[in-house]
């Protein structure tokens, strides 16, 4: 397993695989690995060439006040769970990497923020989709797979 933690790289190694006519499954995770995440993993692998997960507990995501500074944490272990689940890149850019100092462009959810999760944190699913676009244009993944359990986050970004 590689690990990446520059954007400039992840673009390099993502064009490479595209060239080679190399399929690229993501799996997006904010880390703290559980047997949910190392499951879409499974699925990735069985459909695609190449399985990259990114790890970036994404500050855009979190209200005043929620938890962006005790989210549990803990890198050691997910690289090993990581790499026994066979995953080929674990992507691990830290804050300044993902985002300039000053957040200039932020993209916005308008359906399906009316009600659940998106009535007590708003911006949240903003922050969610932000990062995952500038994920998906890094990575150019063929494929991305999302946890179920959090059926809104699920809703929306399969929209
Ligand atoms: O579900 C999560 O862990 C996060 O919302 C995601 C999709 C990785 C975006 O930061």
């Amino acid at each position: 397993m590689e690990i990446i933690t520059v954007k400039e790289e992840m673009c390099k190694w993502a064009k490479q695989a595209q060239e080679s006519g190399k399929s690229v499954g993501f799996v997006p995770t904010m880390g703290f690995l559980h047997q949910g995440h190392l499951s879409l993993v499974h699925a990735a692998k069985q459909a695609n060439d190449h399985v990259v997960m990114s790890i970036f507990v994404n500050p855009l995501q979190f209200g005043r006040g929620e938890d962006y500074i005790t989210y549990p944490r803990d890198e050691q272990r997910d690289k090993k769970l990581a790499e026994e689940a066979g995953v080929d890149i674990l992507f691990m850019p830290n804050v300044d990497e993902m985002y300039q100092k000053k957040q200039s462009i932020k993209l916005m959810v308008t359906e399906k923020v009316d009600k659940l999760c998106g009535i007590k944190r708003p911006g949240h699913f903003d922050g969610v989709v932000t990062v995952l676009s500038k994920f998906f244009h890094l990575i150019m993944p063929n494929r991305a797979y999302f946890g179920i359990k959090d059926a809104q986050q699920y809703a929306i970004v399969s929209a």
